[in-house]
């Protein structure tokens, strides 16, 4: 296996994209991004120390990007930890560590209990934003029970009672009345069943984060100066049903509405195929990650042109390891990895980070 290129340009020759070297410490080459997204993990000292052990493992590696993203809690501390001058003197890194939130909220302030807007974290020395990851896209249902309140309002006894509630306002909804009345007839009770137990499950299987409201908080981020890292990704079925391309459009094309070419270079995107994240999941196969990542960079071409679609970051995500990063850093359209698991591991992600260079 050769080695994969740490600093390169990307080309467009024949319809095909290409990855070409670039010399070391070259400031307008392409430099990979290798982000560790801790999830819900560690309390705000136990992140220093693992950064601290990765950073140890990590000298002089001034050639890609690294990012940290702590649960909300751990950012300050972070934040204290890795000043450049700090990170230049103790371990010779400093201007590629960066630090990421895992999400943000739209608005910037209000009443919206227990949210954290771009403009909070920007305070306190946040650089870039994690939005749209799947946890958030498809799983919020499941923890949050959309699809049993769901249910529960397809029930004869909630809708009977909303009927009456209802009838009591002053200029109740004609149509919205007709339809309970008709819902509640005897003859549809198999269909109401039905329809609870249809909309539990999809609820349970996909509720969450839209499209819209990720594209508002990508706005959000970006007015307030954080750069994006715009999650997508398609769940099994879609894979199976070969929807992939079309769900993957549009999420980026909604996701990235608004978003102005200049703006461009604060963006990068992330793969990261649901089937493939987590624990006793296996990542997609280089051929899967090839064919899609050169998928999303020819729709960033249609929206973008070239120019800026050749240089944006598509980093790939879904159970990235330290013995498959390299063969992943070796595709033409792959700048980099968001790793779940492996990142909580210091010595695993600081091979991540090194892949093509020896072990520390
Ligand atoms: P994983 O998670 O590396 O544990 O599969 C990836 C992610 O969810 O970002």
């Amino acid at each position: 296996m050769c080695t994969p290129y740490r600093n390169y340009y990307r080309q467009r020759t024949a319809n095909q994209w290409r990855k070409i070297p670039a010399e070391q410490g070259d400031p307008s080459a392409i430099r990979p991004f290798l982000a560790g997204n801790w999830k819900m993990n560690l309390i705000p000292l136990a992140g220093v120390a693992l950064a601290a052990r990765i950073f140890d493992l990590c000298r002089d590696v001034k050639d890609v990007d690294m990012g940290f993203a702590p649960p909300f809690t751990g950012l300050s501390t972070l934040a204290d930890y890795i000043t450049p001058d700090f990170l230049r003197r103790e371990y010779g890194i400093g201007r590629n560590v960066f630090l990421l939130a895992q999400d943000t909220f739209f608005e910037s302030k209000g009443a919206f209990t227990g949210e954290i807007s771009a403009d909070m974290l920007a305070a306190i020395g946040v650089d870039r934003v994690i939005i749209g990851h799947s946890d958030r896209r498809a799983n919020l249902g499941k923890y949050f029970g959309f699809s049993s309140s769901v249910a529960r309002r397809l029930s004869k006894e909630f809708l009977t009672h909303s009927l009456k509630r209802l009838a009591l306002r002053e200029e109740p909804d004609q149509k919205v009345l007709a339809t309970i009345e008709h819902l509640l007839e005897e003859q549809h009770s198999d269909v109401l069943a039905g329809l609870a137990t249809f909309l539990e499950a999809e609820l349970n299987e996909r509720a969450g984060e839209s499209d819209e409201a990720i594209q508002r908080k990508v706005q959000a981020a970006l007015s307030n100066g954080l750069q994006v890292i715009l999650c997508c990704g398609e769940n099994r079925e879609a894979h199976k049903m070969n929807e992939t391309f079309k769900l993957l459009e549009r999420q980026i094309r909604i996701g990235l509405e608004g978003v102005a070419r200049p703006t461009m270079s604060e963006v990068i995107i992330a793969y990261e195929p649901i089937w493939a994240i987590g624990e006793g999941a296996n990542p997609a196969s280089l051929e899967q990650i090839a064919t899609v990542h050169d998928f999303i960079r020819n729709l960033l071409m249609d929206l973008y042109g070239e120019q800026i679609a050749s240089r944006v970051r598509i980093l790939y995500g879904g159970n990235v390891k330290p013995d498959n990063i390299v063969s992943m850093m070796q595709l033409a359209g792959v700048d980099g990895a968001l790793v779940g698991g492996a990142s909580l591991n210091a010595a695993d992600f600081a091979k991540i980070i090194r892949f093509g260079l020896p072990d520390a």
